[in-house]
């Protein structure tokens, strides 16, 4: 028997979605899936020297596949930023450490003093009235053995939901807010001056890709509060439920950085987490991020 949806469901309505994107080609790379539902490692490509032609490409395969790993890359941190800005413009991030020299690249660097704490299911900034487009991080610095970065595809994670939790949160608006993140590292006079600056955001909690048309599972436990019209015992219960959807297995992939790895994924699409299973030992990435559209 199938309790829990999960058992035979993905297997039953993914499979139209594998195969379509079994039969993906590309003429100026190859991608190598790492698994059947998202996530490829696109081959044969230098990521500094991008023709038109090859960049319409690039767009198909990100929006199907959802996130891309390019390895043996060697950019600059100019040419990751390069890179990025073809996709759109890029955010300063309020919170995170920037870059010295450049507010637009988040630099994550974890050692024996800084404990890697990217590890809940999340998709980035999505506490922003517009949220993000997509994330472009680079590894600078890997650790011998860890620190993978997973990711879940939100569609998938929708589709497989039964029925009436479908209807149940059809038309649902979702409060995002960093003060339960970021901001609880702050005193409360600063939490609050910064919460005039960047207010509560409302998005939907199944948001459309503006894209493919898919519809996505846009909540997440680091930064979505509350469910608007619910009391908060209701709003908690459902909340959860909905993010244990990114925690299937079968919604996954699982990426293993080395050196000079590159990946770029949909914030409108999947959500990530970065094991934190390396400490003591280094590892320093850096991301830009490319600002989205308000999620309808
Ligand atoms: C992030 O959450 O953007 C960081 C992901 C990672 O360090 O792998």
């Amino acid at each position: 028997m199938d309790l829990s949806g999960h058992h035979f469901g993905p297997r039953r309505f993914l499979k139209p979605h594998t195969e379509r994107l079994a039969a993906k080609r590309y003429e100026n790379f190859d991608v190598a899936p790492l698994s059947p539902v998202l996530g490829a490692e696109v081959r044969g490509i230098d990521l500094r020297e991008l023709d038109e032609q090859t960049f319409a490409e690039l767009q198909d395969a990100f929006c199907a596949f959802k996130v891309l790993f390019f390895r043996d890359q060697g950019l600059t941190s100019e040419q990751h930023v390069t890179f990025a800005e073809r996709w759109g413009e890029l955010e300063d991030h309020p919170f995170l450490p920037a870059k010295e020299g450049d507010s637009r690249v988040i630099r994550f660097a974890k050692d024996d003093e800084t404990v890697g704490v990217e590890n809940q299911w999340h998709s980035d900034v999505s506490w922003r009235e517009v949220p993000s487009l997509g994330s472009v991080l680079r590894a600078v610095e890997v650790p011998p053995v860890g620190g993978d970065t997973l990711f879940a595809d939100m569609n998938a994670a929708y589709e497989g939901l039964p029925d009436d939790l479908k209807q149940r949160i059809d038309g649902a608006v979702a409060v995002h807010d960093f003060t339960q993140s970021f901001g609880a590292m702050m005193d409360a006079e600063t939490r609050a001056e910064r919460q005039k600056e960047y207010p509560p955001a409302h998005h939907p909690v199944v948001r459309t890709h503006p894209v493919t048309g898919a519809k996505i599972l846009y909540v997440n436990r680091i930064f979505t509060s509350h469910i608007v019209g619910m009391d908060v015992a209701e709003s908690d219960v459902l909340i959860e439920r909905l993010c244990r959807e990114a925690s299937v297995p079968e919604y996954q992939c699982r990426f293993h950085w080395e050196k000079n790895s590159v990946a770029f994924w949909d914030n409108r699409a999947v959500q990530h987490y970065a094991a934190s299973d390396y400490w003591p030992a280094r590892r320093i990435m850096e991301r830009a991020t490319i600002i989205g559209e308000r999620p309808v």
